[in-house]
């Protein structure tokens, strides 16, 4: 990502660094790349599973996983250099304490990087991604785990600029705009089946006959919809800000 490599250039060595919503770490392979000056990059994430997942596959002694709330973070006030959250708030039933909380931890000075896919300003075939995604969402959200619609861009703008801090960028970007040169409707199509079959699984797991049926109904009036569509990785947005 040299967009944000470039940005963070000019931050200090030995950043102590947090990742919020942390899942497998994937987003901390960005920020090992855009800040090759941490001295300390901590994962975070409430699924007790997932942080072990992340734990075996780490290899860098200087990168920890720990189970821990975004609503409650277990560290001093002003004590993190950079803190980010990726693709998690539209998984939090209470974005607000979890954003509070980022910015009560940051130093004065220190950057916040909130990092989301977005529902709108997409091309048909990334619409396809957005829906696929928003059924996930509905049949997480049905067996218990928050996991709500993604944000518009105009949604987002709100959201952070109700955070007061400075703006030092924002930019949308594509992490699948290769593809967009490359149509490839049977791989594609591949990947719409693995995601078909996710969904599949999912559903056979509901216990009332008339829901289930419903929601196999609604996957299957999906799968025609977008087999003639395909499908591209949806656009995200990723806001850079201080706290002054
Ligand atoms: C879609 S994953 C994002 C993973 C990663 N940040 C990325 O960008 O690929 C969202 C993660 O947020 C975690 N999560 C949900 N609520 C949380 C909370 N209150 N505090 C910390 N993590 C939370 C979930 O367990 C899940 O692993």
């Amino acid at each position: 990502m040299d967009k944000l490599k470039n940005i963070l250039s000019g931050e200090s060595k030995n950043l102590k660094v947090l990742d919020v919503g942390t899942g497998l770490g994937d987003f901390i392979e960005v920020l090992k790349e855009s800040l090759p000056g941490y001295s300390s990059i901590i994962g975070i994430d409430t699924e007790q599973g997932t942080v072990d997942k992340a734990i075996e596959k780490n290899r860098d002694n200087r990168i920890e996983f720990m189970r821990m709330s975004g609503e409650n973070i277990e560290f001093e006030d002003n004590s993190v250099d950079v803190i980010s959250i990726s693709n998690t708030l539209h998984h939090l039933p209470n974005k607000e304490k979890v954003l509070h909380e980022i910015k009560r931890v940051v130093k004065q000075n220190g950057i916040i990087i909130i990092n989301e896919m977005i529902s709108d300003n997409q091309s048909e075939k990334q619409l396809s991604h957005v829906a696929v995604h928003h059924l996930q969402g509905e049949l997480d959200t049905l067996f218990g785990r928050c996991h709500n619609k993604t944000f518009t861009l105009q949604e987002l703008v709100k959201l952070v600029g109700n955070l007061n801090l400075e703006k030092v960028d924002m930019f949308q970007y594509n992490t699948h705009e290769e593809q967009e040169n490359s149509e490839n409707l049977e791989e594609e199509k591949e990947i719409l089946d693995q995601c078909f079959k996710a969904l599949e699984a999912k559903i056979n797991k509901i216990s009332d006959l008339k829901q289930r049926l419903g929601y196999l109904d609604t996957l299957e009036k999906l799968r025609n919809k977008l087999y003639n569509i395909g499908i591209f990785g949806a656009t995200e947005v990723m806001f850079i800000c201080r706290k002054s």
